[in-house]
């Protein structure tokens, strides 16, 4: 089985917002704020090397969980910098969709977000999911509900069944999750579509990850065997 080409779809877990703020002794919504500018360089970065989609998970079902001020400063900061940054992505060509539940969002959160589909849904350089609030296993059940509603016989149901009633129904499944700061775990993302994903943690904190980080993990991506299960 030959090296792998370069990835068609790039999930990130972008995490140690925190940590990389709490080493300089600043507050952890400063860390959060700086992870935010990294974003476009980084995008593209992937584009360069020809990665059509990305999937950055930005606010995970289980963030709630957190003290309100920080949920509050994640909510604020996620509008803020898509107001900023919008009309840059826009004019790279880039097409903005959201992965998980819009219906518990702050309304401007909801608003913001609409604003990013509607304004590049046409744009056709790179597709970049945000994965804000979102779970894998509350996608998993509600694309169980949405076919149980269809009423379909037991014995006729395929795992197109519920890949098709995914969040993630027009999106090929990454082909690499990168995880920042080290951790080795996947809290809740993508668990169905990661089924046979190469998996990549680095060190390097969120707000660190740059060109460099990049072309280091597409590297690595280039020297796995993907097997599927083959020989
Ligand atoms: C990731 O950074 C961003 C979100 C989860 C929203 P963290 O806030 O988890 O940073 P650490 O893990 O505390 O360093
Ligand atoms: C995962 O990071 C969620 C996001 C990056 C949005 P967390 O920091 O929330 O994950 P855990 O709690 O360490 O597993
Ligand atoms: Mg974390």
């Amino acid at each position: 089985m030959g090296k792998n080409k370069d990835p068609r779809h790039v999930a990130i877990i972008m995490d140690g917002n925190g940590r990389w703020a709490t080493h300089r002794g600043l507050t952890r919504s400063t860390g959060h704020e700086k992870g935010t500018l990294n974003i476009q360089n980084v995008l593209r970065a992937f584009s360069d090397r020809g990665v059509a989609f990305v999937t950055l998970y930005a606010f995970s079902t289980e963030n709630w969980n957190r003290p309100q001020s920080e949920v509050d400063s994640l909510m604020s900061l996620t509008v803020s910098s898509i107001t900023e940054q919008l009309d840059q992505l826009n004019s790279e060509g880039i097409k903005i969709t959201h992965l998980g539940e819009k219906f518990s969002l702050p309304t401007d959160v909801k608003q913001a977000i609409k604003r990013c589909e509607s304004l590049t849904s046409s744009n056709e350089k790179l597709v970049l999911n945000i994965a804000f609030n979102y779970g894998g296993r509350t996608e998993i059940v509600k694309a169980v509900k949405q076919l149980l509603e269809e009423n379909p016989h037991p014995e006729e149901i395929t795992e197109e069944h519920i890949s098709s009633r995914l969040y993630t129904k027009e999106i090929p499944d990454p082909d690499m999750i990168i995880r920042t700061a080290g951790e080795m775990r996947l809290s809740n993302f993508l668990i169905w579509q990661s089924a046979y994903s190469e998996y990549y943690s680095t060190n390097t904190l969120w707000p660190d990850f740059d060109e460099s980080d990049v072309a280091e993990a597409l590297d690595e991506y280039s020297k796995r065997t993907r097997k599927f299960g083959e020989l």
